[in-house]
């Protein structure tokens, strides 16, 4: 019987993962961990066992995996400082029994020059989960579209400028329910022990043609500004946002820090990102969609943000 255990569970990723993974009858091969059981109760109703765990706290580890033999690892949330905590769900599924273990990655991490402050935790964390003895897949992410269009949308329609720092580099942006489904289909398939997947959106582009994608579809005017660096950690700065991660803080509903984004869109200027394939669809069957589709699905409440609403 084959039964996953998936960290950070109650997140956006890991929910978007459960729910598939329910709907296909798989409830009762689930163990939840979260540091907040209260908070996953609706999937105890559903059938799925949920666990108390907290990557900050080792000793809670060995329980919360106990019986699994897949583990999903969600990366968590502390950029920068993650590998300590990883190093900790890890070991404790190397030695409860865990086989096969996957992780959400990020792409271009093997190039040392790239600057993203998220590279790190993640080469680090790939490296021991290679090391483990386990069975591993590592799911490289591209940037997640739902975090540019839903998240940072908004403040872009109600300014009418999308300000980067990352110049005319470009990327491929990819929804977080792809990656989210290209995982179940890890957890779930067979052939994906000890394999690499760059888990992106369909096409490359830069922040202008996505600024004025997102103009054409909106009907709203935006320009795209390029800054420098040090204008992009003042503008974070007079926004509130902390440069470096604080647990669990948000800021206007984002839990972000400037020292990830700024790195982030240097890494981009660079071309460190300019990562595209079909994973996704090699993956889960369906191609991957587009950073146009979640505008269009979302041209609602970004003309309604647009007008302050
Ligand atoms: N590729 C990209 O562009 C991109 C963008 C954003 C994020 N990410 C990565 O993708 C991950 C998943 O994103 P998301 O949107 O699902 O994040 P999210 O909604 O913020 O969820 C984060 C999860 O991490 C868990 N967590 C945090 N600290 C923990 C700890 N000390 N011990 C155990 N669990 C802990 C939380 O679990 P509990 O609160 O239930 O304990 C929560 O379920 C992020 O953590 C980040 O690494 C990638």
């Amino acid at each position: 019987m084959t039964r996953i255990v998936i960290t950070g569970a109650s997140g956006q990723y890991g929910n978007i993962v459960t729910d598939a993974l329910v709907a296909q009858g798989r409830a009762s091969d689930l163990i939840l961990i979260t540091r907040s059981p209260a908070k996953l109760a609706h999937r105890a109703e559903q059938g799925c066992e949920v666990r108390y765990g907290d990557f900050d706290k080792p000793e809670t580890l060995a329980t919360a995996v106990a019986g699994a033999n897949r583990m999903l690892l969600i990366s968590g949330t502390r950029v920068g400082a993650r590998v300590v905590q990883h190093k900790a769900a890890i070991d404790a599924a190397a030695a409860g029994g865990v086989r096969h273990i996957a992780y959400t990655s990020f792409i271009g991490i093997d190039d040392d020059a790239n600057p993203a402050e998220v590279r790190h935790d993640h080469i680090e964390t790939e490296r021991m989960m290679r090391a483990s003895g386990m069975a591993w897949t590592a799911l490289r992410d591209a940037h997640y579209a739902d975090a540019m269009i839903v998240m940072a949308g908004p403040g872009v329609m109600a300014s009418g400028k999308w300000f980067s720092n990352s110049g005319d580099g470009r990327e491929a942006m990819v929804w977080r329910e792809d990656c989210a489904l290209s995982a179940v289909a890890v957890l779930t398939g067979e052939g994906h022990e000890n394999r690499v997947y760059n888990i992106t959106g369909p096409e490359l582009q830069d922040f202008a043609e996505v600024t004025a994608m997102m103009s054409e579809i909106t009907g709203v005017p935006l320009e795209y500004v390029a800054t420098d660096d040090e204008a992009q950690y003042a503008m974070f700065d007079a926004m509130g946002i902390p440069r470096r991660p604080v647990d669990d803080q948000y800021v206007g509903g984002i839990p972000w820090n400037s020292d990830d984004m700024v790195t982030f869109g240097q890494a981009i200027r660079e071309g460190f990102l300019a990562i595209c394939t079909n994973d996704v669809e090699k993956l889960t069957g369906r191609k991957a969609r587009s950073v146009r589709q979640m505008i269009e699905e979302n041209v609602a409440m970004l003309r309604a943000a647009a007008q302050g609403g």
